[in-house]
């Protein structure tokens, strides 16, 4: 024990002479927080996607809220960047080097009020559905991009980065890719083509992405059956590895719900990235996903730790999906009580130095997935159905101006 002192300091020393060479060299892409909002993207700003043929919308599921009606603009003109000393979420969060999120369903930035709130308050977006398989490759070899380039549009022009999400994923799959009995060589084939497709679609334009949700179980084990079914784990490697290939900048995530504190899950899929950094598969960071209930939020104490021990394999953690539900009816007590959840997950977020990222799932309660996926609760986000601050943001924007 006597000679820990000594090797903690010559290790970070390492850690900060590779995060200064690596930083130099440009070879990597170090978490080091710097003021997000100036760095969008990363070299050059990104342009938006040409015109592609204007598709009817598409839903996800009978889940989607109704989507406005006017067509996408896909090429937005350029607008006045962000004012930095704005008294808004995202002004401060890049400040603190933050990125500030919300995921977004398709057409809702044709909303006006909706793309007003977006564009004021989050320096990042998360594709709620858009780019999904069963959205945007709903036929084989039919790619529909329509929905998925609106949202990436909208961000560049609203310069916000955009989340990816999702390349592999066993829901929201189409008909025609569950229901065929693949040989390990044709969904080989069918995985790399996808991940190659829609990655290299938005090289350059989409930040970070989720490479493979949800594919440990409580035990921390990985099955998902159609895919562990025909190509064996190795698909986590082979997915990871391909989109590297199609977007060399792109940071890649696994993305997972109940791992956010410490127990078999987490150490499942603890040791699942520490494996894929051993076989040299290049792997960012670990998302967390946080669909919670009011006062049920997991033990902070233990997100932080399991925050700190991917942060020493060198990985960044984005809190990838927060939404904390409030059983109707929403009380002042329960939506102060909720206030306090989110500020204090927040706080954990921002002591620790590789949380890059916390994103909510929706921006507003009128379009929250939540109602429909827990009946009798709702309530779950910062604004409310009219698009009007919910104690939760305020919570959020005292937590992020305090230092
Ligand atoms: C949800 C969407 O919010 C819904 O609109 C859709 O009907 C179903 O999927 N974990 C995930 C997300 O990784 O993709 C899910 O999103 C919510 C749970």
């Amino acid at each position: 024990m006597k000679n820990y002192p000594s090797f903690a300091a010559l290790a970070l020393n390492f850690l900060v002479a590779a995060v200064i060479l690596s930083a130099c060299t440009g070879k990597s892409k170090p978490f080091t927080p710097t003021m997000l909002d100036n760095l969008i993207p990363n070299t050059a700003i990104p342009t938006p996607l040409p015109d592609v043929p204007t598709l009817p919308l598409e839903t996800a599921t009978s889940t989607q809220p109704a989507a406005p009606t006017q067509p996408p603009t896909l090429t937005p003109p350029p607008i006045a960047s962000p004012d930095p000393e704005a008294n808004t979420l995202r002004a401060y969060a890049s400040r603190r080097g933050k990125l500030i999120g919300a995921a977004v369903n398709n057409g809702m930035v044709r909303e006006a009020d909706y793309a007003e709130v977006l564009a004021r308050e989050y320096n990042l977006l998360t594709t709620e559905n858009a780019m999904k398989w069963s959205l945007i490759q709903p036929e084989r070899d039919r790619y529909d991009w329509a929905d998925a380039d609106e949202l990436v549009n909208f961000a560049i022009a609203h310069e916000i980065k955009v989340r990816g999400h999702v390349l592999v994923w066993q829901q929201q799959m189409p008909d025609w890719l569950k229901y065929t009995d693949w040989t390990r060589e044709e969904i080989v084939a069918i995985l790399k083509e996808h991940i190659t497709s829609v990655v290299g679609r938005y090289r350059g334009r989409v930040y970070a992405w989720d490479v493979v949700n949800e594919a440990a179980i409580r035990t921390g084990n990985l099955v998902t059956p159609f895919w562990v079914k025909v190509l064996g784990t190795d698909y986590i490697d082979l997915a990871f590895q391909t989109a590297h290939e199609a977007d060399p900048e792109a940071l890649l995530f696994y993305n997972d719900y109940g791992t956010e504190d410490m127990g078999p899950k987490s150490n499942g899929v603890y040791e699942l990235v520490k494996g894929m950094q051993g076989r040299g598969i290049p792997i960012d960071g670990v998302g967390m996903q946080f669909h919670y209930e009011v006062n049920r939020l997991p033990n902070l104490d233990q997100v932080a730790q399991n925050m700190k021990r991917l942060g020493d394999l060198g990985l960044q953690v984005h809190i990838t999906e927060l939404d904390i539900r409030i059983q109707d009816p929403p009380t002042q007590e329960k939506l102060e009580q909720q206030a306090q959840n989110y500020r204090d997950l927040l706080n954990v977020c921002l002591n620790a130095p590789n949380c890059t990222a916390f994103i909510m799932w929706g921006m507003t309660d009128k379009y929250s997935w939540v109602p429909k996926q827990n009946p009798g609760y709702g309530s779950a986000l910062i604004f409310d159905l009219y698009y009007q601050p919910k104690p939760a943001y305020q919570a959020l924007l005292d937590a992020l101006k305090l230092k």
